[in-house]
């Protein structure tokens, strides 16, 4: 009765029925899940009545509950919400899921989708993680959406040797693999927030570490410091900070960084707010006498690049000879 007058009051008040209106109809066709991670590490979500037309008016929350060092990593598969306009990105009260996550104690919203372009893999920066759907309108040919989650303590990052006493370090070894990839947590999805990554390169005696950059996307302006809110990589020939090498940061063309010694530290960092898709980049190691050689493609390159070293060396010869 008292619920009633309220909800009457408020119609009143600011004229938006329908809001109340499909807000009552959903508590009978409830379709929100929790998921703990004690009794489940991964599965399936999917929209209501998935893969057929998902009804209009309908809220459902998805919501994701780890513990300690698990992060939530959700990995769309299919996605199509009704969107009136084709490649429209303004998600304003249409059809959309947003994604949540825990900010100093609060949910906050980091990101909306909508329409029919597959979101990128999103990953929580703790142990939890919401999602909601909201179906404002839905129409006969919207499928709805379909993802795979689960609790994970890798970051996404399937490469190196995963350090177990580190919130996020991973170990490439020159005696385990002399080359390959590596890139940001969540990649290429937005990385979550507040996270420190290290990738730690060990060479043997004279080897050095050349690494390619072959995109790069760190939210942040140059200096990349703390003070301008910035995430950012850093790159050390030690262990500990190397002021050698500059903070890197912002949206960069491709590049190449190498180490001074048998060892390389990279670092990735990100903070409470904004973000970016990270990096991917490639590792050497590389023999004292090697030189790095342009982008070597990672399959052939590991017994190869000295043979294209010496040649690039004779050609050089070759050519002295010539212009003498
Ligand atoms: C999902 O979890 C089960 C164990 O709970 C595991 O065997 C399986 O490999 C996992 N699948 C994926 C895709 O991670
Ligand atoms: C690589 O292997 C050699 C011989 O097995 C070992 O002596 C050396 O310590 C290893 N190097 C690294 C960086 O693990
Ligand atoms: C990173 O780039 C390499 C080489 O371009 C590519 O093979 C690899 O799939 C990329 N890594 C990821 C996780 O997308």
């Amino acid at each position: 009765m008292c619920r009633n007058f309220v909800i009457l009051l408020f119609i009143h008040i600011c004229g938006c029925k329908e809001v109340f209106d499909f807000r009552d109809k959903n508590k009978g066709s409830n379709c929100d899940v929790v998921y703990v991670s004690d009794s489940i590490k991964n599965g399936t979500i999917t929209s209501p009545l998935y893969p057929s037309p998902y009804p209009a008016r309908t809220i459902c929350r998805y919501e994701f509950q780890g513990k300690g060092k698990e992060r939530v990593q959700v990995v769309f598969q299919e996605f199509n919400l009704y969107h009136p306009r084709e490649d429209n990105r303004d998600c304003d009260n249409q059809d959309a899921l947003i994604a949540f996550v825990q900010i100093d104690g609060r949910m906050e919203k980091i990101d909306t989708y909508c329409g029919s372009t597959l979101p990128k893999p999103v990953m929580s920066n703790g142990p939890r993680l919401k999602l909601e759907f909201h179906a404002v309108s839905g129409s006969r040919y919207s499928r709805g959406f379909k993802a795979a989650f689960s609790f994970i303590q890798n970051f996404g990052i399937k490469i190196g040797v995963q350090l177990p006493d580190y919130p996020c370090a991973f170990v490439f070894n020159s005696n385990e693999t002399r080359s390959g990839y590596f890139y940001s947590p969540n990649y290429p999805g937005f990385y979550p927030r507040d996270t420190e990554c290290y990738y730690y390169f060990h060479g043997n005696q004279g080897e050095k570490i050349h690494l390619h950059f072959n995109y790069f996307d760190v939210e942040g302006v140059f200096p990349c410091e703390a003070k301008s809110a910035s995430d950012y990589v850093e790159f050390s020939n030690f262990v500990s900070q190397d002021r050698k090498y500059e903070k890197h940061c912002g949206q960069l063309e491709e590049f190449d960084i190498e180490s001074d010694r048998r060892f390389f530290r990279v670092t990735f960092k990100s903070n409470d707010r904004l973000d970016g898709t990270g990096f991917n980049a490639t590792y050497h190691f590389l023999d004292k006498v090697e030189v790095y050689t342009t982008r070597t493609d990672i399959t052939s390159q590991t017994t190869n690049i000295k043979d294209v070293a010496i040649s690039t060396i004779t050609l050089l010869f070759i050519l002295i000879g010539i212009l003498r």
